[in-house]
């Protein structure tokens, strides 16, 4: 069996009953931690957490937009398991990714910056809390976006809140490090999950071809929700103990170096230098 890197750790993972959240969960559970899977699709939460197992993790209905539903998970989590250690703040929503600037919907706007900016500040509000109460030196971990460091990566009401959560996550940093709590982002690129296909009406098929075509990085495949959760997983772990502030971005390259169109191969000197 491969080491157990969240042995007796306590997680709790919003919009969990699918997608990257749900990936997390599978994995956080395969690595010891006992889990709470938050999310508003109740019978998807339910159906998650047995086919996990329950006694590895509970589910909670739990609307990030209201901060007594999160003060309530939190509690529900230090009631079932005695602890929380790790508060995943994954939950998040995006307007069509066609729209552009020019089509603003203020309705949508107030509600996409209502899940993924007020969400996650009462995710980090009342995990922090909990755990400066009980001197738990905790990792926070919350999901934004390639769009956060970038425009043009997602619509622009999805990207000013995906800045946001950026700018949330480090301000923790700042003032929870003194108490031991840390706070990192993880910041996927495009990964073929329900919210991609809804907001594109690309296929499963058709959205894990993008997600390939997008990244520098070749051979893997497209990018998986595994793969975020792995990321995650560091982030959780006790492997990361001195990182904090970060945002680490699990794109295959697209930020750091752009998209590049392959070197034809003539033009490649046989020292690898153009
Ligand atoms: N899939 C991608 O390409 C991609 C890229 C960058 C960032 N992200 C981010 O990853 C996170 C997870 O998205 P995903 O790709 O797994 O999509 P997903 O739609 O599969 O999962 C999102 C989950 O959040 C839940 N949720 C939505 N509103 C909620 C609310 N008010 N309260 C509680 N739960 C709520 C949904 O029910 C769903 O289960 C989001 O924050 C998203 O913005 C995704």
């Amino acid at each position: 069996m491969s080491k157990q890197r969240l042995e007796g750790k306590v997680a709790i993972i919003t919009g969990a009953a699918s997608g990257i959240g749900e990936a997390a969960a599978r994995i956080f559970a395969a690595h010891g931690a006992l889990v709470v899977i938050a999310d508003i699709q109740d019978e998807l939460g339910a159906s998650v957490v047995a086919s996990i197992g329950p006694d590895k993790c509970k589910y909670k209905h739990c609307d990030v937009r209201s901060e007594k539903e999160v003060e309530k998970l939190v509690g529900f989590a230090i009631k079932a398991y005695g602890r929380l250690d790790i508060m995943f703040s994954n939950a998040g929503i995006s307007e069509k990714l066609t729209s552009t600037i020019l089509d603003v919907d203020f309705d949508v706007l107030d509600n996409v910056i209502a899940v993924n900016v007020r969400g996650v500040a009462a995710t980090i509000k009342h995990a922090g809390r909990a755990m400066v109460a009980s001197g738990t030196r905790g990792s926070i971990i919350c999901t934004a976006s390639i769009a956060a460091t970038r425009g043009g990566h997602g619509a622009a009401v999805y990207a000013a809140s995906k800045h946001a959560v950026v700018g949330l996550v480090r301000s923790a940093a700042a003032e929870l490090g003194r108490h031991g709590i840390r706070a990192n982002c993880v910041s996927p690129g495009s990964v073929a999950t329900p919210i991609v296909q809804k907001l594109t009406e690309m296929s499963q098929s058709q959205a894990e071809e993008f997600s390939e075509g997008t990244m520098v990085l070749k051979g893997g495949g497209p990018l998986k929700a595994s793969d975020i959760g792995e990321a995650a997983l560091f982030l959780a772990s006790d492997e990361s103990a001195f990182v904090t502030g970060q945002n680490l971005i699990v794109d295959g390259g697209v930020t750091a170096v752009g998209a590049i169109p392959p070197v034809p191969a003539a033009q490649v000197k046989s020292n690898g230098a153009f």
